[in-house]
C-alpha cells in the first residue's frame, strides 16, 4: 500500500490524488482520501483502480485544505470500498501501509469498549483506538503514541483529526515514511517519488519514529518518544510522472528501454578504455570471503541465482541463494565476517529487508544492490551499488532484472580479480564482453515480430514450460515467472535436466515448452533434453542462436534466432525475447499488462 498525507493552502484532494497515482506501484485494488470539511472529517473512497476515485471526486468534490491519502493491497478483507482506506471515526482518519498482527485481540477489547467496526481489515482497530485514547481525555500525538505502544506489526501510518486543521500525525515501523518540507506547507509519503512534485526537500524517518506535523514544523520523535532530528536532505525527483511516450504499455517501453540503462548501469562499473571492472570501494576485502549468501524476492531472487554461476565460476567463491522470505526464518548459520549480498528494484521489500537486518545481527558485511536510492534498504546495508535503470513502473520487472545482472557480472568479475581468479586478460574478455550487450540487446529487440508470432501460440494454451541450463536455467524460471505474472497463464521454469524427473509426464499436444539454449558448452545437453520433449509430441519454442539452430535441427520447432555472444552476457540478453514473449502473450490475451491483478510493485509487508 501507498501512503500520503498532505497540509496545504488549496484543496488537497487533486495534490492527494496525484500523489497517489505515483504510489500505484505499491498497490491498485482499491484508494481513497480523507479531508477536513468544517472541521468535520469526510472521506471518499472507491473499489478498484484510482480513476474510480477521480471519478467519485468529480461528482463530490472536496475542498479541505489538510488531507490523508492511500492506495491499497489488501491484506486482511478484500478490495470493497468499506475495506478502502482511510478507516475513519468521527474523531479521527488513518491511513496504514503494512499489518497490524495483534488486531484481532485489539478488536475485540474496542468492541468491548463500545467500538462499531465498518470493515474487516486490521487497519481499522487504529482509528478506534486513538479514538478511545482521544475520549479519554488525551491529546492527539499521546492517544497516537499510545496506540503505538499496544500495536504490533509493521506499518507506515498517517493521521487526520477532526477539528485540527493545522495537523497531522505520522509513524513508521517497517514501511518508509518520508516527511517532505514545503513553503508554508508539509508532507508525509512512502516514498519522495509521491511528493516530488510538491517539495525536493526530504527528511526520512527511522524505524520505530513518529512525527508530527503543521504546515510550518514537522517535530520527530524516536521509539522511545524523545524528540530526535533526522537529516535533512535534497532529492532532485522529476516532477512529471513518468510518460510511457510511444508505447502502448510502460512494459514495452521499459523493455526497450534496456540497450540505454544497461549501457548507464555499465558505464558506472566499468573502465571502457582499459576493459576492468571499477568497483566503488566496499567495506569487506573479497580474499577474505570464504562464502557468499545473496538474499532476494521475486525476479531480483533470480538474478541472484544467475549470480551464483558467476561468482562460483569466475571468483572460485562458495554462494547461496535464498528467497529473502525463507532465509529470513531459517535461522542460517552465517559465519562472522561473511558477506551477505541483497538484490531489489524497491529496496523496500519487506522480507528482503528482514533478511539483511538478520545478516546485520549476526557480524555479515552487508552489501545491497538496488535501484532507488533513497530507499531503506540503501541505507542500512554497510554498501549500496546501483543499478541505474531510472523507475519502473510496470508492475513486472524488466530493465530493472536486467540491470541487476550487468551490477552483479561486475561484482563477480571484480571479486575474481580481487581474489587473483581471474587473469587479467581473463578480465578484459568478461568487460570486452558485457560492453557489448546493449548493442546485442538492441539486436534481440528487432525480433519482436517473430516472437509476437510465437506468442500466439502461447495465447492459447493452459500450461507452458521453461526449460534452460547454467545461466539459462534461472532465466527459465523468471520466463515462467512473466509470463504467469502478466498473461496468468500457468506456467514453470525448470532446470533442463530435470525435465525427466518429473515434468515431463505433463507434456502432450497441447504443452508449448520454451527452451532458452544458446549455443555454449552445454548446449549438447539441453538438445537432448528437447529431444525428449519432441518424442512426447510436445510445442518447442527454442531461443537459440544461429549455430544452436543449425545444431538443433529440429522439424516443427519454431525457433527464434539470437545473435551469437559470448555466454557471460546471454542472461542478459536473452532475457529480451523472454520478456516480449511474455508481454506480447498478455497483449493477445487483453490483460492489464502493467498492472496485473493481484499483484503489487512494491510489497513492504512479509
Ligand atoms: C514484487 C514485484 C516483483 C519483484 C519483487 C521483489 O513481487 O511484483 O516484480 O521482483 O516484488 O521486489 P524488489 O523491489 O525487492 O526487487
Amino acid at each position: 500500500c501507498g501512503i500520503v498525507c498532505v497540509l496545504g493552502n488549496e484543496s488537497v484532494a487533486m495534490p492527494l490524488v496525484d500523489a497517489l497515482r505515483r504510489l500505484e506501484y505499491r498497490g491498485y485494488d482499491s484508494a481513497g482520501i480523507a479531508t477536513l470539511e468544517g472541521g468535520a472529517i469526510v472521506r471518499r473512497r472507491a473499489e478498484g483502480k484510482l480513476v474510480n476515485l477521480e471519478a467519485k471526486l468529480g461528482q463530490a468534490p472536496l475542498k479541505g485544505t489538510s488531507g490523508i491519502g492511500h492506495t491499497r493491497w489488501a491484506t486482511h478483507g478484500r478490495p470493497t470500498e468499506d475495506n478502502a482506506h482511510p478507516h475513519a471515526t468521527e474523531r479521527v482518519a488513518v491511513v496504514h501501509n503494512g499489518i497490524i498482527e495483534n488486531f484481532r485481540e485489539l478488536r475485540d477489547e474496542l468492541s468491548a469498549d463500545g467500538a462499531d467496526f465498518q470493515s474487516e481489515t486490521d487497519s481499522e482497530v487504529i482509528a478506534h483506538f486513538v479514538t478511545r485514547e482521544l475520549e479519554r481525555g488525551l491529546s492527539p500525538i499521546e492517544a497516537v503514541q499510545a496506540c503505538l505502544t499496544r500495536i504490533r506489526g509493521a506499518f507506515s501510518l498517517g493521521f487526520l483529526f477532526a477539528g485540527e486543521d493545522d495537523l497531522i500525525i505520522g509513524a513508521r515501523l517497517g514501511p518508509p515514511l518520508a516527511v517532505g518540507y514545503g513553503n508554508g506547507a508539509m508532507f508525509l509519503g512512502s516514498d519522495a517519488i509521491a511528493l516530488g512534485p510538491l517539495t525536493n526537500t526530504f527528511a526520512y524517518l527511522e524505524d520505530g519514529d513518529s512525527v508530527v506535523i503543521t504546515r510550518s514544523t514537522a517535530t520527530i520523535y524516536d521509539s522511545e518518544f524523545n524528540q530526535v532530528e533526522r537529516p535533512i536532505q535534497k532529492a532532485e525527483i522529476s516532477a512529471a510522472i513518468v510518460e510511457k511516450g510511444n508505447y502502448r504499455h510502460f512494459m514495452a517501453k521499459e523493455i526497450h528501454e534496456q540497450p540505454e540503462v544497461i549501457s548507464h548501469t555499465l558505464a558506472s562499473l566499468v573502465d571502457m578504455t582499459s576493459e576492468t571492472v571499477r568497483l566503488p570501494s566496499l567495506p569487506f576485502d573479497w580474499k577474505n570471503l570464504s562464502r557468499l549468501t545473496i538474499s532476494a524476492c521475486g525476479t531480483a531472487s533470480f538474478a541472484g541465482q544467475v549470480a551464483k554461476y558467476w561468482f562460483e565460476r569466475y571468483a572460485r567463491l562458495p554462494v547461496e541463494v535464498d528467497i529473502a522470505s525463507e532465509f529470513r526464518y531459517r535461522e542460517a548459520p552465517l559465519e562472522k565476517g561473511g558477506l551477505s549480498l541483497f538484490v531489489s528494484q524497491s529496496g523496500e521489500t519487506a522480507d528482503t529487508m528482514a533478511a539483511l537486518r538478520y545478516c546485520q545481527e549476526n557480524g555479515q558485511h552487508t552489501l545491497a544492490v538496488v535501484n532507488v536510492p533513497t530507499s531503506t534498504m540503501s541505507r542500512e546495508a554497510d554498501a549500496m551499488v546501483r543499478t541505474l535503470a531510472g523507475p519502473e513502473i510496470g508492475v513486472a520487472s524488466t530493465k530493472a532484472f536486467t540491470c541487476q545482472l550487468a551490477v552483479l557480472a561486475c561484482l563477480a568479475i571484480g571479486a575474481g580479480k580481487a581474489r587473483g581468479t581471474l587473469t587479467p586478460e581473463a578480465e578484459k574478455e568478461l568487460v570486452r564482453a558485457l560492453i557489448e550487450a546493449p548493442r546485442l540487446m538492441a539486436e534481440a529487440l528487432r525480433l519482436d515480430h517473430e516472437i509476437e508470432a510465437c506468442a500466439r501460440d502461447l495465447s492459447k494454451a493452459k500450461d507452458v514450460l521453461y526449460l534452460g541450463r547454467g545461466t539459462s536455467f534461472p532465466l527459465a524460471l523468471e520466463g515462467a515467472l512473466k509470463l504467469k505474472e502478466i498473461s496468468y497463464i500457468h506456467a514453470e521454469g525448470y532446470a533442463a535436466g530435470e525435465l525427466k524427473h518429473g515434468p515431463i509426464a505433463l507434456i502432450d499436444e497441447s504443452m508449448p515448452v520454451v527452451v532458452i539454449a544458446p549455443f555454449d558448452a552445454i548446449f549438447e545437453k539441453t538438445v537432448s533434453n528437447m529431444q525428449e520433449v519432441a518424442a512426447r509430441g510436445g510445442r518447442i519454442i527454442l531461443i537459440t542462436d544461429e549455430e544452436g539452430a543449425k545444431a538443433a535441427a529440429l522439424p516443427g520447432a519454431k525457433t527464434i534466432v539470437m545473435p551469437a555472444m559470448p555466454s557471460v552476457v546471454s542472461p542478459l540478453v536473452y532475457s529480451v525475447p523472454i520478456q516480449l514473449l511474455a508481454y506480447h502473450t498478455a497483449v493477445l490475451i487483453g490483460a492489464d499488462v502493467d498492472q496485473p491483478r493481484n499483484l503489487a510493485k512494491s510489497v513492504t509487508v512479509e
